[in-house]
């Protein structure tokens, strides 16, 4: 993927992070390039999420309707919104201004807008810091290939307060089609009965991430996960399926697990966010919508780019008479 190729998403700030590629070194989790954008090629998932997206169209209830309330639970706890920031690695990383943490100014801006932050790829060192002072965190551990190295990962989360725990289970694969190697860490496969040890390593809810058939869904459910997220990653899978195409099913295969159903790819807009929650999700998860401003600005920057995002949610359920996150009806949409 070239930088010529990325300018294609023009709503995501493209311009600002391939400045960083060039400033910075390359320390992305995934093909240089990938981020924030797509490559306009067919294989590129994220295409296909954006087409799937906005050829979901809305129409209006307005009698009767009121301002909605966007408070909603997770994991026992209330948030102000069904809107969660997504694990996104290295941060602190890749900027040429040593000197700034975006990894703890998304924490603190997670914190100030009451919305629940997941944190990803980290040494446990390194996690120790972002979440001190922090507020509620997901902790997401990669699929290593040295087991011991996930339990420890996921104990050490819990020590330190996390809310849930989980893995990304769609990162096993690389692009050599081989198992990944991130950061010179190799990863592995994940059976059933490792996702199981790991679900039951902690006391604490168990999420799996990057479920995108119903089949792993059941597993999940089966090995014992609270949650999944259904995702591909931002666009891990050459050809994924949008994860909000696979949601229906998935929720159906799931209605009577009691689980909590994420969803992300590609929402970019609280109007994006709208579609997810109508179609099914319990939260959404957003990585890229709030990257460049989390980069380039910091975090008033963030906590801008969140309210916007809840005002555009918060419209939208105005005009389709959703009163609170809990009532969303999936009949207001349109499939062009
Ligand atoms: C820079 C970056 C780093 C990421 N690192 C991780 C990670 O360490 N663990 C993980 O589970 N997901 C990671 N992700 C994936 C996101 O959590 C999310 O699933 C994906 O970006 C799709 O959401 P989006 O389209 O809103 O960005 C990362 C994403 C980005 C952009």
């Amino acid at each position: 993927m070239t930088h010529k190729q990325n300018k294609v998403d023009a709503s995501s700030g493209s311009s600002f992070t391939e400045k960083l590629e060039q400033e910075a070194p390359q320390v992305w989790p995934g093909p240089k390039g990938m981020i924030p954008v797509t490559s306009g090629r067919a294989d590129d998932a994220n295409v296909h999420n954006r087409n799937y997206l906005d050829n979901i169209l809305v129409e209006m209830r307005i009698i009767d309707a009121v301002k909605p309330d966007l408070t909603t639970e997770f994991f026992g706890k209330k948030y102000a919104s069904p809107i969660n920031l997504a694990a996104v690695s290295h941060l602190n990383k890749v900027l040429p201004d040593r000197s700034r943490k975006p990894m703890q100014e998304k924490v603190q801006a997670a914190k100030s807008q009451n919305v629940l932050n997941w944190i990803g790829m980290e040494s446990n060192q390194d996690y120790a810091e972002i979440v001190k002072n922090s507020g509620d965190t997901v902790r997401i551990v990669k699929p290593f290939a040295e087991h011991e190295d996930i339990i420890n990962e996921l104990r050490f989360a819990q020590d330190l307060g996390a809310l849930a725990v989980g893995m990304d289970i769609d990162h096993v694969p690389g692009e050599d089609g081989k198992y990944d190697v991130v950061d010179g860490i190799n990863l592995g496969p994940v059976t059933f009965s490792d996702l199981r040890r790991y679900a039951h390593a902690t006391s604490l809810p168990f999420v799996a991430k990057g479920v995108l058939s119903v089949q792993d869904a059941l597993k999940a459910r089966d090995a014992g996960a609270s949650a999944i997220v259904v995702s591909h990653h931002h666009g891990r899978l050459p050809f994924g399926v949008p994860p909000l195409k696979m949601l229906p099913a998935i929720k159906e295969a799931l209605a009577d697990s009691n689980m909590t159903i994420f969803v992300d790819g590609s929402l970019m807009t609280g109007y994006d966010v709208y579609k997810a929650m109508a179609m099914g999700a319990d939260g959404v998860l957003v990585g890229r919508a709030i990257l460049s401003e989390l980069l380039q600005a910091g975090q008033k920057a963030t906590e801008e780019k969140i309210k916007l995002l809840n005002e555009q949610l918060s419209q939208m359920m105005l005009y389709t008479g959703i009163p609170d996150t809990k009532s969303f009806d999936s009949s207001v949409l349109h499939f062009n």
